[in-house]
């Protein structure tokens, strides 16, 4: 199937991700509809999609009258039954294998033979949701970034049993509402942006730890050196404009040197024992209050 073949929608799950992934969908002109376990949900799903509505008129993204005809466009149910027809479901549910399965083993059964079936898991195995899959040639990751009315990277990842015409249909189907999509060909743990993502987070921690720098410090050269390059490149063009013979010599000798730790740090570990879980308790790696930042270590 081509994208443009695609009428119908059903995102499974209206939290912070599946309200955001569905104004993405309607606003290329995809009929949409929220499924999730509650009325309250739908509720919450609702709100959300207003406030992400208002970020893009802020952003000029759309006018305030599309929005509203954007938002009275989409569906909103708890009825099972909408996965009866669709060509799409997305799942964004809560991350847990066995939940994730039970739904794909329920809905996989309702759905029409033809209809694509991806997940937006954060790091589950994608061939461990197929496992409870009929059909599993036609399940494959697609994996979205928050704010993702905003951030343009979507992954799409291949399971074992994904048909190579899964993935692409969900490539195209990224590329057609304006997304940057990127292909990830093997099942791995973390897919490829939080492989990353936990490369640099792994090194921050383990400088704070070893007493190199402060977490202020850590974040300086991110904000005002290293982010800024990196928002305009990647590593691999980052290395050819370095130079390819300097990051080898100084591959040669940091490598060995960088941390390999295997399990979360103190750092990190500490604070999650505590109910320190950042900006959602006020308390992270800073203290937040009244709108201000402070180092908390
Ligand atoms: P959330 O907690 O905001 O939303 C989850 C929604 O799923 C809730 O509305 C809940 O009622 C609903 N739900 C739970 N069980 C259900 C079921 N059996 N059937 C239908 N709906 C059900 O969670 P969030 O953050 O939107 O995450 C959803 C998925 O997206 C997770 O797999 C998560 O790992 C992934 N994800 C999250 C990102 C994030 O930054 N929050 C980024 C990328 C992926």
């Amino acid at each position: 199937m081509k994208p443009e073949a695609l009428q119908s929608i059903v995102i499974g799950g209206a939290g912070l991700m599946g309200a955001s992934m569905a104004q993405a969908f309607a606003h290329f002109g995809f009929s949409v509809t929220l499924y999730d376990i509650s009325e309250a949900a739908l509720e919450k799903g609702k709100k959300l999609i207003a406030l992400n509505q208002k970020d893009w008129v802020e952003l000029g993204l759309i006018g305030e009258e599309a929005s509203g005809q954007l938002q009275e466009s989409l569906r909103f149910t708890t009825d099972r039954s909408a996965f009866r027809n669709c060509g799409l479901v997305v799942e964004s549910i809560v991350e847990r294998l066995e939940v994730k399965q039970s739904f794909w083993r329920e809905v996989s059964e309702l759905a029409g033979k033809d209809c694509v079936f991806a997940t937006n898991t954060s790091g589950l195995s994608i061939t461990a949701i197929a496992e409870a899959v009929k059909g599993p040639e036609r399940f494959a990751g697609m994996h979205w970034f928050n704010p993702s009315h905003i951030v343009p990277l979507v992954e799409v990842i291949q399971g074992e049993k994904t048909a190579p015409e899964t993935a692409d249909f969900l490539y195209d189907l990224a590329l057609r509402i304006g997304k940057k999509p990127v292909r990830v060909n093997k099942d791995a743990k973390g897919f490829l942006a939080n492989r990353l993502q936990l490369a640099v987070l792994r090194e921050a921690l383990h400088i704070v730890e070893s007493g190199i720098g402060s977490p202020e410090d850590v974040d300086a050269c991110m904000k005002y050196g290293l982010g800024l390059r990196y928002a305009g490149f990647g590593p691999f063009e980052v290395c050819d404009f370095g130079g390819l013979d300097t990051f080898y010599h100084i591959s040669e000798y940091l490598f060995p040197d960088l941390s390999d730790a295997k399990e979360p740090f103190g750092l990190l570990q500490d604070r999650f024992e505590r109910g320190e879980y950042g900006v959602k308790t006020q308390r992270g790696f800073y203290v937040y209050e009244d709108g201000k930042a402070e180092a908390a270590i």
